[in-house]
């Protein structure tokens, strides 16, 4: 292809904005907004003074005339007409944001114009904390990074937490001191106006030792059943909570006829047929692997008879 010198010359002011008081041309659209992935038309209002037409990228000719310069095979020619010189940008990327100048040369004078490609992309979480697990009373950091253009927004929310309001309204949740009420599920959303947030959740286990939150002493007759319960409460729980760790103050004749059973934070103790013997000061022991704690609960006589 052999280019005249003054095609060249012509191009080298690209991008000087178009001067008040010029004529119409050449008019480019107002700045053009598409998502990622999505095809860009960018179009020229010409008319037919208009003797040489060019898009550029920045400085780089995409098209001049009918000829295509550029090497990406996504920038392809939809019309040069006498009105209108347009090309599309199929497959848009980020990267090809920025300014685009229309070029023309009328009765030898060049003009330009230029438009902006503005690429959006929905919010997407690409970094998020793990599931985490840590003692009652440290700290915790939740993270979670996000991409999309505009730059999203990220908020964080405790799910089981009873207040509706943000946890934090950052793409970082501090807790220091963390409390037993405080774990649960939180989630984080990352919000801009492209398209649907994104939304992620992360579970905070918060350890913390047993405490026994029900011991009642209880009165039971000679010959009935008698039942002792202690509930306890702990995280973490399984394996580790030893309820029924019961003492045997009072029960001289050791575990006969006694069965220990332990449910969920329930511990329930069982005297098939309560004797003299076995009235007396029991205890609940609850352990876990951040400390223990007991309660001590009477089994007293009651009469048969007795209202
Ligand atoms: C526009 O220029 C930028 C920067 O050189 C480049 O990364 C991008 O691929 C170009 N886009 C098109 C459609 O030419
Ligand atoms: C086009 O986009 C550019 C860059 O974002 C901005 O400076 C300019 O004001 C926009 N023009 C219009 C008409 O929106
Ligand atoms: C997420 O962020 C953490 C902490 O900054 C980093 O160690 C990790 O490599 C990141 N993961 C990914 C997939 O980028
Ligand atoms: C309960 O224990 C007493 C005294 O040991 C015995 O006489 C009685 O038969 C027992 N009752 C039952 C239902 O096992
Ligand atoms: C039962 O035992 C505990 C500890 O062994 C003691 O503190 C408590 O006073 C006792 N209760 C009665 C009624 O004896
Ligand atoms: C019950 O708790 C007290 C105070 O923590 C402790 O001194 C005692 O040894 C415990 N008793 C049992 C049987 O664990």
């Amino acid at each position: 292809l052999h280019y005249p010198s003054c095609w060249l010359l012509f191009l080298v002011p690209a991008g000087v904005p178009v001067r008040s008081g010029d004529a119409a041309f050449p008019k480019a659209m107002d700045n053009v907004t598409v998502r990622q992935g999505e095809s860009a038309t960018l179009r020229c209002t010409v008319d037919d003074r208009v003797t040489r037409v060019a898009w550029l990228n920045r400085s780089t000719i995409l098209y001049a005339g009918n000829d295509k310069w550029s090497l990406d095979n996504r920038v392809v020619i939809l019309s040069n007409t006498k009105t209108q010189y347009s090309i599309k940008i199929h497959n848009v990327d980020v990267y090809d944001e920025g300014p685009y100048t229309c070029s023309v040369q009328t009765d030898n004078h060049p003009k330009t114009s230029r438009v902006h490609l503005i690429v959006q992309v929905p919010p997407q979480i690409v970094n998020i904390s793990s599931d985490v697990t840590v003692n009652e009373g440290s700290s915790v950091t939740l993270m979670c990074l996000a991409f999309g253009r505009p730059e999203p927004t990220v908020t964080w929310r405790h799910l089981s937490g009873k207040g509706l309001g943000f946890a934090s309204e950052d793409e970082y949740l501090e807790i220091t001191g963390i409390t037993r009420e405080q774990s649960g599920e939180y989630e984080c959303s990352a919000v801009n106006d492209v398209a649907v947030p994104d939304v992620r959740k992360v579970k905070v286990t918060v350890n913390y030792p047993p405490f026994i939150s029900h011991a009642k002493n209880t009165g039971a007759s000679v010959g009935q059943k008698g039942i002792l319960q202690c509930e306890a409460s702990a995280v973490p729980v399984r394996g580790t909570v030893l309820l029924g760790g019961v003492l045997m103050d009072g029960l001289a004749n050791g575990l006969d006829g006694v069965r220990i059973e332990n449910k969920g934070r329930m511990s329930t103790l069982t005297f098939f047929n309560v004797s003299e013997k076995d009235y007396g000061n029991y205890t609940c022991v609850a352990t876990n692997k951040l400390g223990n704690t007991n309660a001590s609960i009477i089994l007293y006589g009651r009469c048969r008879a007795c209202p």
